[in-house]
C-alpha cells in the first residue's frame, strides 16, 4: 500500500483554513496555495540526497553539501494543479514541469484526458505529481497510468485535501506511490465532492464560477 504522509504544520493548517472559506476570492486563494505548495516541497523534500562539495568562502576552503544530481519533474493536473507550480519551483527552481490535462466528466465523475507534455527524458526522473483535490482518486490514477505507460517508475502524489476514499482508491491501484497531503478531510458527498473540502479548486483557483 501506498505510503501516507499528512503535512501537520501550522503554517499549512492557517492558510489551508484560509482557503476553506467560501469568502477567500481567487487572488487569495492562488496566492495561498502557491505559498503551502511552498511549504510542501520543502517537506517532501527532506530526505533528498547530498554530496559534500568543496567551495571557498571569502574567508577560507570548507565543505558544503548539494543536493545530488537527482532529476525531478514535476507534473500539475490541469487545471487546478497549475496553483501548485509556481511554489515548488520556488523550493526546487531546476525541476523539469510536464502537463496533464484532466477534467472529470459532470455526470459520471470519470476523467477526461484531454493533453500530456512531458520532458523527453521522463522516464529517468522522479515525478511529483500536483493537483490540490483528491476525491474520487479517478484523475489521479489516470494520470500515474498516463506516466506509467510512458516509462515513469518514481511517482510521488501530492496532495492539498484529500478524502479517504481517492487515497484508498490510488493505494489500491498504484500502491507504489507514495502520497502526500495536508488534510485528509472526511468523505465525499454525492457530487464527488470532498466534505468539508474548499469547493472546485480550478473554478476558485481561475474564478471561473
Ligand atoms: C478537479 C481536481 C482534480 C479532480 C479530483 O479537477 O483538480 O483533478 O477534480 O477529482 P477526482 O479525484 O474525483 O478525479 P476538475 O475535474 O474539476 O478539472 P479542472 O481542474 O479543470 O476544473
Ligand atoms: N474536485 C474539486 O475541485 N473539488 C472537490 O471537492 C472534488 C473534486
Amino acid at each position: 500500500m501506498s505510503k501516507v504522509s499528512v503535512f501537520d504544520h501550522p503554517m499549512i493548517a492557517h492558510k489551508l483554513t484560509l482557503m476553506r472559506c467560501k469568502e477567500t476570492g481567487a487572488k487569495d486563494f492562488r496566492n495561498l496555495l502557491s505559498e503551502i505548495s511552498m511549504l510542501m516541497a520543502y517537506e517532501i523534500t527532506r530526505d533528498l540526497p547530498t554530496e559534500l562539495v568543496e567551495i571557498e568562502t571569502p574567508i577560507c576552503k570548507t565543505t558544503g553539501r548539494k543536493v545530488l544530481g537527482k532529476k525531478l519533474a514535476i507534473v500539475p493536473i490541469l487545471r487546478a494543479g497549475l496553483g501548485m507550480v509556481d511554489g515548488f519551483l520556488s523550493i526546487v527552481p531546476v525541476a523539469k514541469v510536464g502537463h496533464i490535462g484532466l477534467y472529470r466528466d459532470p455526470e459520471t465523475h470519470l476523467p477526461v484526458e484531454y493533453y500530456f507534455k512531458m520532458p523527453p527524458d521522463i522516464s529517468e526522473r522522479t515525478v511529483i505529481l500536483l493537483d490540490p483535490m483528491l476525491a474520487t482518486g479517478g484523475s489521479a490514477s489516470a494520470a500515474i497510468d498516463c506516466l506509467k505507460a510512458r516509462g515513469c517508475r518514481e511517482i510521488l502524489l501530492m496532495n492539498l485535501v484529500a478524502a479517504p476514499e481517492g487515497i484508498e482508491v490510488v493505494s489500491k491501484k498504484h500502491p507504489d506511490v507514495d502520497i502526500y497531503v495536508a488534510a485528509v478531510d472526511e468523505r465525499l458527498n454525492e457530487q464527488a465532492y470532498i466534505v468539508p473540502g474548499l469547493g472546485d479548486a480550478g473554478d476558485r483557483l481561475f474564478g471561473t464560477k
